[in-house]
């Protein structure tokens, strides 16, 4: 492509993205999904013309261009790209004089390409600068910045960029969680109309962290996918809209709030990255997330180290002893990092007030955090602490300084959320008081760990004294704090947490280590929790922990096999109070924890893969090795079927061309005598078998009753 050019190729890792940068108006996406191979500056034409939709009856004369912010000026009839206006004028936007500019990338090691498309609107007073850059990975990632060039105030209303799908992806499938079960995935038939996933709370459990569109019946294995994820840590919107004039799209941006967004002359607004992915089957459109996030120079590289979490073992019961003795059993079985939970800090007693206070309880610790980070750090762990910085509860030191320091409209408070508000980072001295608490607490304290907690929904997220909506600027001072604190602290981990697996996007991944992936610790729950966040995340970014026998969210008991066996694959960890667990137990889960500390390498770097069958119950899923060496699987019974003993279970993702080695990987199996003899006779192995046999025929694995699993080990021969 030369500097300036009228068609755009993108293209990596078997994707190509292909624009029509026409002189007037926004770039148009000839193409986005598999890579077609290079093609001439004749090829592309010719795909853009045989790419031209007619012009039906009832249409545009000039037609309808899909543009990646599509207009009303230019024929579009739809959502358009931008919505906005300068004091009730200037509603219609059209730009023209559009340049494409690709970028010099380096030896960047994220972004394969990178074009800058810049066009102007000099009627309406508005630049328009559009950013489309190709990740080494495949993904390409879009962001719109548009500046107000005219007199007077431009008051955007939404920017949502969109990006076309072919009319075969008639199938959608977006999340429908909640707090206690994140990320279900729903799916629902692609038709003619608007299906809009707005959120109001971060990346938060309502939010579709992933809007996908596919061919009819895709799965984790199988079928076109194509999806977008929006990511930003505020308000958002993910749309899939199909038209009735042949044309699907899905795309999306930052939900704004009325008023939020009004650019004086020569203020920029500034869009979230819209990510968008593609691939054969959802672990293949996943995976492309995988790869980028694990090419960032940031990411954690060390091997992640098994985490107690003391919440559900003492919750706001903070005594010494009990929690060094919680210690010394953690280091026992091999616990590597300890992390005190909420609670610590002054007039915390229960979860109505102290939040904004962050200076320990003098009353609760009178010698400080010093008896127990000196115990932990004694016994080899590292130490974490919980932190919620943005919140602040009305029964709390600091809201009764600064009551002008909490978010909201006016005079009038917002309701209470866990008895708490937020706190508004845009206040410079708010912001400067919670961050140089963190710092002083970071500065006496072996910290190398926060759990950054996040436990209610920014509503009315105004500026009190001035009564105007900040919800994108408490965003990016959020950025900024953790920016700040992390280039103060370089070896510092942080995890974003919000009520759980409230706040999973890009944007704060950026900025974080993991995330904690529900409050509900309940195996049978995490199964499906953990498959509809690794859609975007790898496991490796994802805590989930050994809770007690019984659960204490949902009241359902497990065995230490399918507690342990479910929290094995991601960044592994305890909450359970281990001092009240049997001798045996407690062998058992340090056993446990030595069989994942030996395969988290693999674990932790290798692919990600699911069975697209949930078949007589069983749910199959696993992590193979980036060049098919080895693998992991798990078989849970997630819920009774109608065979018992069940039918042979495939064994997704091996290189089929290859022999591998099978057996049991101890002690799923002997964690639990009511596998054992049912056991069919290959097991525990070792067999050897052709990787295509393993993933076309399968094999026969012990007859489990609901809520059991049991793990496959193999090693190519
Ligand atoms: C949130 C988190 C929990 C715990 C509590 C503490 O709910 O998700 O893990 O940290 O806060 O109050």
């Amino acid at each position: 492509m030369s500097p300036d050019a009228r068609t755009v190729q993108l293209r990596a890792a078997g994707v190509a993205l292909v624009l029509d940068v026409p002189a007037a108006g926004a770039p148009r996406v000839i193409h986005w999904g598999a890579d077609p191979g290079p093609l001439s500056d004749a090829d592309v034409d010719a795909l853009r013309l045989t790419g031209l939709p007619g012009i039906g009856s009832g249409m545009p004369d000039s037609g309808m261009p899909l543009t990646l912010l599509p207009a009303h000026a230019e024929g579009w009839l739809w959502t358009p790209g931008i919505a906005g206006h300068r004091d009730g004028t200037a509603f219609s936007p059209v730009f023209t004089g559009t340049t494409a500019r690709l970028e010099p990338v380096g030896d960047d090691p994220l972004i394969a390409q990178r074009v800058r498309i810049a066009s102007a609107d000099e009627e309406n007073g508005l630049r328009l600068a559009l950013h489309v850059e190709m990740t080494r990975s495949g993904l390409v990632r879009t962001r719109a910045e548009l500046t107000n060039t005219g007199e007077g105030v431009y008051d955007l209303a939404s920017l949502d960029i969109a990006l076309p799908v072919p009319g075969r992806a008639t199938e959608l499938l977006d999340m429908a969680g909640r707090q206690l079960r994140e990320r279900e995935l729903q799916r629902s038939p692609f038709t003619i109309g608007s299906h809009l996933r707005e959120s109001r709370r971060s990346s938060g459990h309502e939010a579709s962290v992933i809007l996908a569109a596919g061919t009819p019946g895709f799965g984790w294995r199988h079928g076109e996918v194509w999806a977008v994820h929006p990511a930003w840590s505020g308000n958002t919107r993910a749309l899939a809209e199909r038209n009735n004039m042949g044309m699907s799209t899905l795309g999306g941006g930052e939900l704004l709030l009325p008023g939020e967004v009004r650019l004086a002359q020569d203020e920029t607004y500034v869009s979230p990255w819209l990510y968008a992915s593609t691939g054969v089957g959802l672990d293949a459109m996943s995976a492309r997330f995988h790869d980028f996030l694990r090419a960032r120079p940031r990411h954690p590289g060390s091997a992640r180290p098994v985490t107690l979490n003391v919440w559900e073992a003492v919750y706001f019961d903070h005594d010494l002893d009990r929690l060094l003795e919680i210690a010394d059993r953690a280091a026992e079985i091999g616990v590597e990092r300890y992390v005190l939970d909420d609670g610590w800090f002054r007039h915390r007693r229960d979860d109505t007030a102290g939040l904004g206070d962050w200076y320990v309880d003098e009353g609760v610790w009178p010698d400080g955090l010093h008896p127990l980070t000196d115990a932990v750090t004694a016994r080899g762990m590292q130490f974490g602490l919980w932190f919620e910085p943005e919140m602040v509860n009305e029964d709390s030191d600091l809201a009764r300084a600064h009551p002008e320091w909490i978010m909201g409209t006016g005079p009038r408070l917002p309701h209470p959320q866990r008895h708490q508000q937020v706190l508004n980072l845009t206040v410079p001295e708010a912001y400067a008081h919670i961050r140089d608490r963190i710092l002083a607490l970071l500065d006496e304290y072996p910290i190398s760990y926060i759990k950054w907690d996040h436990n209610r929904a920014l509503t009315e997220p105004g500026d009190r004294t001035t009564g105007r909506p900040i919800a994108h600027e408490q965003v990016e001072a959020l950025y900024r704090l953790l920016d700040e604190i992390r280039a103060a602290h370089p070896g510092l981990e942080i995890e974003s947490c919000a009520s759980g697996g409230g706040r999973i996007d890009l944007g704060i991944m950026a900025r974080t280590d993991r995330v904690w992936g529900s409050d509900c610790i309940d195996p049978l729950e995490r199964q499906q929790i953990e498959a509809g966040t690794a859609l975007l995340l790898p496991p490796e970014m994802v805590g989930s922990h050994v809770a007690s026998p019984v659960s204490h969210t949902t009241g359902r008991a497990h065995s230490l096999g399918f507690r342990a066996g479910t929290a094995f694959f991601s960044h592994m960890g305890v909450e359970w109070d281990v001092t009240k667990a049997s001798d045996a137990d407690r062998a058992a889960l340090a056993e446990w924890i030595a069989l994942h500390k030996r395969h988290r390498a693999l674990l932790h770097t290798g692919r990600v893969v699911h069975a697209d069958e949930i078949g007589d119950g069983l749910w199959t899923h696993g992590v193979v090795a980036q060049d098919g060496e080895e693998a992991i699987f798990a078989v849970a019974a997630v819920r009774t079927g109608p065979s018992w003993p069940t039918a042979r279970v495939t064994l997704p993702g091996l290189d089929a061309g290859r022999r591998y080695r099978l057996t049991s990987l101890a002690p799923a199996d002997a964690s639990d005598r009511r596998t054992a003899h049912t056991a069919p006779a290959w097991w525990p192995g070792p067999v050897e078998l052709p990787g295509a046999v393993l993933g076309q025929i399968g094999v026969q694995v012990p007859a489990l009753n609901p809520e059991q699993l049991v793990l496959l080990h193999l090693t190519a021969v």
